[in-house]
């Protein structure tokens, strides 16, 4: 059969690093509060000049690396992200110049935190297909850029980085991405927003003056709709594919909130042995959570040849989705 697999992953993250400490002398709050209440320690800023596209590049470089292709060999480019660069050109053209991907088609995805899921699924697609052969899958974001520093709700929850993986159609053997499943509800869309610049509210003193260039977030009433859709997301999967979730050898969820993940896990019954956290070190890096973590597991070692990864996501739209894969 012919599958989507994952012969690749990379990711890039701003060297540069804010505390709990450091955002106790901005906002008012405690580093007991944001790690009691999310788990976050740290997250990563890119530093001025560093863009989506830049960060997403070095991503993708070390993706094609890891895969063993050239740039050249790139079918097609999905970039995931709610911080584009620009409205247009797509952050996908952006780096399809940037790493000489002369071959492929390119395209944005603005899913929020569930891009990378969405993509995936995307990818799957196309290769299932035949219509393409090498994919590159990136998540990005530069949350920095569209967070009010000076809203508590929100400043300690965020952070920048980017992860990509190369998708190459695989037509023998059972490696590669078993199943996907995607969802929306935008009924729910009002609970997580960027209001303004777009054409509903044209960027003008007036939307800058009133701050809707920057992330409104109703973080509580997003809690438990985060848990049940992961839940959701991941027993549609197990149960399509005839599996448990005694099957799955790493779950990789998205990472909002160390509270969140606790609960998905414990009601989908996995051991927190297996299931990847990084969220201390990053915050929530919303379309790039899941690959950089992704990366860091394989680069860690955590997944052997043959193991079950389970990937999960909610966010922004509201949309939410999984994707089951056998490396
Ligand atoms: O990425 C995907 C989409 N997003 C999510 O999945 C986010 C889901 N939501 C969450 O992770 C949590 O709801 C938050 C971390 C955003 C908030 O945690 P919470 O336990 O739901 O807190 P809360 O919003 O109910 O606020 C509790 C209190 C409030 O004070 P009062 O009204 O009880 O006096 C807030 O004003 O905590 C206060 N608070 C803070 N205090 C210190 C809110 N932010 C802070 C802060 N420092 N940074």
């Amino acid at each position: 059969m012919r599958r989507a697999q994952i012969v690749g992953t990379g990711s890039a993250v701003p060297g540069k690093v804010l505390t709990n400490f450091q955002l106790e002398k901005i906002v008012d709050t405690s580093d007991e509060w944001i790690r009691v209440r999310t788990g976050i320690r740290r997250r990563h800023i890119a530093e001025e000049g560093t863009t989506s596209a830049t960060l997403a590049a070095d991503a993708a470089r070390k993706a094609m690396d890891d895969a063993g292709i050239t740039p050249q060999e790139v079918d097609l480019i999905l970039v995931a992200t709610v911080t584009p660069d620009m409205a247009f050109p797509s952050t996908a053209c952006l780096v399809q110049e940037m790493i000489g991907a002369i071959n492929a088609s390119a395209m944005d995805m603005s899913v929020g935190c569930s891009g990378f899921i969405y993509g995936l699924a995307t990818a799957d697609s196309f290769i299932f297909s035949s219509k393409y052969e090498n994919i590159l899958v990136i998540g990005v974001e530069i949350l920095s850029r569209i967070t009010d520093w000076t809203d508590r709700n929100t400043c300690v929850l965020f952070g920048d980085g980017a992860g990509a993986v190369v998708v190459r159609a695989n037509n023998n053997g059972n490696k590669g991405i078993i199943s996907t499943y995607t969802k929306s509800d935008g009924s729910l869309g009002k609970l997580l927003m960027l209001p303004g610049g777009g054409s509903k509210h044209p960027t003008s003193y007036q939307t800058v003056a009133q701050k809707m260039h920057y992330i409104k977030m109703q973080g509580h009433d997003l809690f438990k709709p985060a848990i049940l859709s992961m839940v959701e997301a991941t027993s549609y999967i197990l149960e399509k594919s005839g599996l448990t979730s005694r099957d799955i050898d790493l779950l990789i969820p998205h990472q909002a909130n160390i509270r969140i993940v606790e609960a998905v896990a414990k009601k989908l019954r996995v051991p927190m042995e297996k299931v990847y956290v990084n969220l201390d070190e990053y915050g929530n890096t919303s379309a790039a959570s899941i690959p950089i973590a992704l990366d860091e597991a394989r680069r860690k070692g955590l997944i052997k040849t043959g193991d079950l990864v389970m990937m999960v996501a909610f966010g922004a739209g509201l949309t939410w989705g999984s994707v089951l894969v056998r490396f």
